[in-house]
């Protein structure tokens, strides 16, 4: 029989949860067992953190899948339970976010500011003809205004699709043309490694196409100069000067919140919409699950931009739903220094870090005595995602940043998903480095043969999804049949996410990476994901990038772009000697068919914006093709560097 995927990684060590973390955990074993006995009853339980102006009166309808309804007849406002019951209970004085800036100006926002902010932008955009079901874009740097715009039309029920603030002019409009926006909140600019980089010119030349956007509100963040049109209006003199009263009013559980696009790389963008009363209740749960959050003790910091889901579910909805004391930071991890991120830790003794495998990555590259000037000792529970974590970025994440003493969550989840579905709990999991572990509890995840078959204990295939969820995305904006179409008919009666899996001999979900990317060598198909980190568990590799490439004999040969640690030797023969040293190193480690045909050792690797390998891109420069778009790449120059180390670091066997 053929295997769907091999599994090749074989990992063992474990790291149970410290007794304090475990003794005073918010959520402990029971949870398993409770949502298996009644998912339902179980998501019921969960969506009373919340307060609802009016009960539901069936917690799922999934009469017409893939249509799910949550929570239905049930009544809420999403920024009311985000803000003024904190208030309301007593809290208005605490603080929601330690704001940072890139330049180093701070400011520090409580929950009474935070809801008079928002209930100025309410006013201001009710003002405008903002009305409940109207689509708002918001298109700005990370600053609190971003949050208190994204509550603002939540608070009014309006749809906010938040762009990221590195989008182009052209996928600005698109974006704005898809959802029909009417307004747009942007700012002058931001700052971006030590420069003000301008938004006002970008929205600009964006509305050049865009007819039903009527106003465009501008934060004035840099002070640097913009054109001024009719359209246009100062936050500061229009949204400040309104009235800090506003009245909540609730919406249905299932009226729209947010649409946000995907950040596909070549088809046109999905709007990904997500809704109100399933949504923030599997935002706040899994917040409160995932991070054990205290909200009287901890200071949270997740590193994602708002731009992002991340920084919708676990910057905005997430915490404040939850009553947390956050961190927000403007600016780029090495500006003006590569020890930024431990400065703010230490500053604001953040307790909890949510951060991607990329930085983390990057931060072994740039070396573990960075992080070792710094005391670190608030830090108690650090997250990742975004993509898989290697075994070796794991453990560095943990040994260095962690001091051996938290726990490590790896939190599986997609902007579809809305929020977490598989990661270890910090109170109760033995956590095994890079891999996602179990689904959370009330989520029914599985790897699946080709014929929809789950795979036994050590085997691989692909992740899907097998029940609904509460934050389950419920359509793509504007096109049902590409919601069906994407998502629901590779697999009967399943979501397929588009990730490859394996389960491990004790039945633990390990991610692979895209399935489009998995290699199929010599007829095995191997993930780039399990390649990738027996490249980084060699002690001169920080980070590495793997693709097939077409290949006479094999099929596809695999092709490694490989970034050496901040102290490795790499000239002339040491370069070589390297290289085929971790040819071996991988054969030691996997077998010898996942030994690279060809590795390079590169300084950087394309990425998209948010942080993910453009693998797309790699397989040109590995197949000698010319190379693709690469507008979406965070740094153009990349690709160059890359294609001319292609020229002289060839290897042969
Ligand atoms: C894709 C979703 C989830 C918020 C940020 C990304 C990959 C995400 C992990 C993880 C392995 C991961 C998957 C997924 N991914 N988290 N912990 N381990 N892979 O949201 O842009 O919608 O991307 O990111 O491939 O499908 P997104």
């Amino acid at each position: 029989m053929s295997e769907t995927l091999a599994n090749l990684l074989k990992e063992t060590r474990t790291f149970p949860p410290p007794a304090a973390i475990a003794a005073a955990a918010n959520v402990t074993d029971a949870a398993y067992q409770e949502a298996a006995d009644d998912r339902l009853a179980f998501w019921e339980t969960q969506a009373r953190r919340l307060e609802w102006t009016k009960p539901w009166d069936q917690v799922l309808d999934w009469s017409n899948p893939p249509f799910a309804k949550w929570f239905v007849g049930g009544e809420l406002n999403v920024a009311w339970n985000c803000l003024d019951r904190h208030v309301a209970a007593g809290n208005g004085g605490k603080v929601a976010i330690h704001w940072e800036g890139e330049p180093g100006d701070t400011r520090t926002i409580t929950y009474d500011d935070l809801l008079k902010s928002v209930s100025q932008a309410a006013n201001y955009l009710t003002g405008l003809g903002v009305v409940a079901g109207d689509r708002v874009a918001i298109y700005l740097p990370m600053i609190p205004e971003a949050a208190v715009a994204m509550l603002a039309c939540a608070r009014l029920g309006a749809t906010h699709s938040v762009v990221f603030g590195g989008f182009s002019a052209d996928s600005l409009s698109n974006r704005i043309n898809d959802a029909t926006a009417k307004v747009v909140i942007t700012a002058d600019g931001g700052y971006r490694r030590g420069k003000p980089s301008g938004l006002k010119s970008i929205v600009d030349e964006a509305l050049q196409s865009t007819p039903s956007v009527e106003h465009v509100l501008v934060v004035r963040r840099t002070g640097q100069d913009v054109a001024w049109g009719e359209k246009d209006l100062w936050w500061h003199e229009t949204v400040e000067q309104a009235s800090t009263e506003h009245e909540a009013q609730a919406f249905d559980a299932e009226h729209p919140l947010f649409i946000l696009y995907t950040s596909g790389t070549t088809a046109k963008p999905k709007g990904i919409l997500h809704t109100s009363g399933g949504y923030l209740t599997q935002a706040a749960y899994t917040h409160h699950a995932v991070f054990d959050l205290k909200p009287e003790t901890d200071v949270y910091w997740c590193t994602a931009d708002i731009g992002w889901v991340t920084g919708h579910s676990y910057i905005v909805y997430g915490p404040l739903a939850n009553g947390a004391t956050q961190v927000m930071y403007e600016g780029t991890p090495d500006t003006p220094s590569k020890s930024r991120f431990w400065e703010i830790v230490d500053r604001y003794k953040v307790s909890i870090l949510y951060t991607a495998p990329t930085l983390i990555r990057t931060m072994m590259k740039w070396g573990a005595d960075i992080p070792a000037g710094f005391d670190l000792s608030s830090l108690r529970i650090l997250g990742s995602v975004g993509e898989p974590i290697n075994p070796e970025a794991w453990m560095w994440y943990r040994e260095t940043i962690g001091h051996n003493n938290t726990p490590v969550v790896d939190t599986w989840w997609q902007t579809e998903t809305g929020a977490i579905m598989i990661s270890p709990l910090p109170g109760v999991t033995a956590a095994k480095p890079g891999s996602a572990m179990t689904p959370l509890p009330g989520i029914v995840a599985d790897v699946v043969d080709d014929q929809g078959k789950s795979v036994p204990d050590g085997g691989g295939g692909y992740l899907v999804l097998r029940e609904p969820w509460p934050s389950m995305l419920r359509t793509i904006w504007g096109d049902d049949n590409r919601f069906v179409e994407t998502y629901w008919s590779r697999f009967d009666g399943m979501y397929f996410a588009g990730d490859g899996a394996k389960k491990d001999d004790d039945g633990h979900i390990w991610l692979l990476g895209r399935v489009d990317d998995v290699m199929l060598v010599s007829g095995h198909n191997i993930s780039t994901t399990e390649v990738e980190s027996a490249l980084v568990s060699h002690p001169s590799v920080a980070e590495a990038a793997v693709v097939g490439a077409t290949d006479p004999t094999t099929g596809q040969a695999i092709v490694a772009f490989t970034i050496p640690r901040g102290n490795v030797d790499t000239a002339g023969d040491a370069g070589e000697a390297l290289i085929q040293e971790l040819r071996n190193h991988v054969a030691k480690t996997l077998g010898p068919i996942a030994k690279p045909r060809q590795i390079m050792l590169v300084a950087e690797l394309p990425k998209t914006r948010s942080g993910k390998i453009m693998r797309r891109l790699l397989r040109d420069v590995a197949e000698h093709r010319s190379l693709g778009d690469v507008t979406t790449l965070q740094d153009s120059t990349v690709m160059d560097l890359i294609a001319n180390g292609m020229k002289d670091s060839k290897s042969d066997d």
